[in-house]
């Protein structure tokens, strides 16, 4: 049973050794585990795979009285893997309807880092958080536990890793309704005095600069368990509506969007330590003085994708229903809260669609994913109501339950006009919506809906675009949200070959770099539409985290790539 309670650190078998470990997981009420079953808090649930006890061996080495401890060589080498145990997280001793009352007797341990340490008399509370929730598990531990005295000679720091083992008792304190009574703790991992991350508020900004800690605040692990359930949800909804996920590449020769915003890719520069000391004069050119791509790694420019579109809809016209979600890069210069240089896209493609179906999926699948939310982070979200942004709860359930508006972009050039509001951008037929247009429109034209806009001039938009009739304008659509802007941005393809190879020419876009695409509209072309959603646009919309470097663990914007 000891073993149960050592470091991982100390967990090395050595030959022809058995170690055992007995698990301190509970049997009570077994139930299914189903993270989206609604009005519950099912993340809070036991899980199959911990609804009995189970006292088992999680390693085994091969002894030598065992009658099969040989292998193919008849060699007594080598030893059994484990069985695999989830571990019992603080969530699921907190969670539930009754917040964790049904587990009071229990015998149990968790794992965590050490929040905070107050010492009152002859009694110690130490508050452990493993990241499983918001809420901490309030531990209570008096001199008779074993390793108090690691506690007595300060060694227990917020910040430290510990490993506890007690009883879950009914608490004195009003703020929960659980306890656990410490038996006996071991320091598994001790914490400097110099840690950043102490009870005192910091700034969001300061947190930047320690991004891998930050996850340890209660803001960002609640904006992880958020983005965690997003991400999830999302493959939920396109899979149970029969999507199929594909993985485009990151790497590419095309520019879908014809934006000129992409990262080269390229071994024309040493990739090691090497970089800051090459010489300009070791890239190599050709004859005219221009770079020699030929020599490049794939005998031509390659860049970091800014859309997995274009391999998106080679697979939907083939398999129908497809999406990708996956990270996207664009260097464009904007030092703004709603810009990263690498983020997150889902870009579903669907055949045998127009931009209707197109509005029809995006709404459906927003609606489906806020609501996951709402209905499975119900502590995080309380938590972003309280201290981020008040009312999202409300705002979010609203996304769920309105109706979602649209109208032409016309409609709304016509709006902007009307509005008694001076905006710092013109407005005018042909130019594009800025943040701030895109926001009065969702915010206070629409109090707060989302909305989409379609049918923009096809002048501002990329190339593979279907035309409308007027000849002016494609089958475009942008949702709006508020806060955000610009959430989702997607189309009715060109399924016309030849006014797809016109519109090249137009815009002096090389056809024969175009040739697979091409191919799609001369073998079986159908009508068919996508949209791209900026997942981290999502999780701000979701939290209302104002800056899209808080939303996502390790921010790439101009000028920074740290950690
Ligand atoms: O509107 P965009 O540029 O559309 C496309 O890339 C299409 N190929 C999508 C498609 O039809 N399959 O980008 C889609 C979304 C935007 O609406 C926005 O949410 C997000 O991607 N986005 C960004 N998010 C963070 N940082 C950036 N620099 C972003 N640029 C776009
Ligand atoms: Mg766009």
């Amino acid at each position: 049973m000891a073993a149960a309670f050592l470091p991982a650190t100390s967990l090395r078998l050595t030959p022809f050794s058995t170690l055992r470990f007995l698990s301190f997981f509970p049997i009570s009420n077994p139930s299914p585990y189903s993270l989206f079953r609604p009005h519950r808090r099912p993340l809070f649930k036991d899980s199959p795979a911990n609804s009995r006890r189970r006292c088992f061996c999680t390693a085994t080495s091969a002894s030598p009285s065992s009658s099969d401890g040989k292998n193919n060589h008849g060699n007594r080498l080598g030893s059994k893997v484990g069985e695999f145990r989830k571990k019992l997280r603080i969530a699921e001793v907190k969670g539930g309807e009754d917040e964790g009352l049904g587990r009071v007797g229990q015998s149990l341990s968790v794992m965590g880092w050490v929040r905070t340490l107050r010492s009152q008399s002859s009694v110690t509370f130490i508050e452990i958080n493993d990241g499983s929730c918001l809420s901490n598990l309030q531990c209570v531990m008096n001199p008779e536990a074993e390793g108090y005295d690691q506690v007595e000679a300060g060694s227990v720091l917020t910040g430290a890793s510990v490993s506890v083992q007690g009883t879950i008792v009914a608490s004195q304190g009003s703020k929960q309704k659980v306890e656990l009574k410490v038996h006996k703790i071991i320091l598994v991992g001790k914490c400097d005095s110099s840690y950043p991350i102490q009870k005192k508020r910091v700034s969001r900004e300061f947190l930047r600069t320690k991004a891998h800690l930050r996850p340890r605040t209660n803001t960002f692990g609640a904006v992880a368990r958020v983005r965690n359930t997003l991400a999830y949800a999302t493959h939920k909804f396109f899979q149970e509506s029969g999507f199929v996920w594909v993985a485009s590449p990151i790497i590419t020769a095309s520019d879908c969007e014809g934006a000129g915003e992409q990262f080269c890719v390229t071994t024309l520069i040493p990739s090691s330590h090497e970089t800051t000391n090459t010489s300009i004069d070791a890239i190599p050119k050709t004859k005219g003085g221009l770079v020699d791509w030929s020599q490049d790694f794939f005998g031509k420019p390659a860049f970091l994708t800014v859309s997995g579109q274009l391999n998106g809809e080679t697979y939907a016209t083939a398999l129908s229903d497809i999406y990708t979600f996956g990270p996207t890069f664009r260097a464009e210069n904007s030092n703004t809260s709603r810009h990263l240089a690498e983020f997150w896209m889902i870009e579903p493609e669907l055949a045998f669609a127009d931009l209707d179906d197109d509005m029809a999926c995006a709404t459906a699948y927003l609606q489906y994913v806020v609501k996951c939310v709402l209905d499975n982070c119900k502590e995080d979200m309380e938590f972003f109501d309280t201290w981020i942004e008040k009312g999202i709860i409300h705002r979010l359930s609203d996304v769920v339950e309105k109706e979602f508006l649209q109208l032409s972009y016309t409609d709304a050039i016509e709006l902007l006009l009307k509005a008694n509001k001076k905006f710092e951008f013109p407005v005018k037929w042909g130019l594009d919506l800025q943040s701030e247009h895109e926001r009065y429109i969702t915010e206070e034209a629409f109090g707060g809906r989302p909305v989409i806009i379609r049918d923009y001039p096809k002048e501002i938009k990329a190339f593979y675009m279907r035309e409308n009739d007027d000849g002016k304008t494609v089958a475009a659509m942008d949702m709006l949200v508020p806060r955000v802007g610009e959430l989702i941005g997607g189309s009715q393809r060109e399924e016309r070959l030849q006014v797809l190879e016109a519109r090249l020419d137009e815009l002096k876009l090389d056809k024969e770099s175009y040739w697979w695409y091409l191919d799609l509209r001369r073998y079986g072309s159908v009508p068919h539409a996508g949209f791209g959603l900026g997942f981290e646009r999502l999780v701000q919309f979701a939290t209302g985290i104002d800056n899209i470097r808080d939303v996502i663990p390790f921010p790439r914007s101009p000028g920074s790539a740290d950690f």
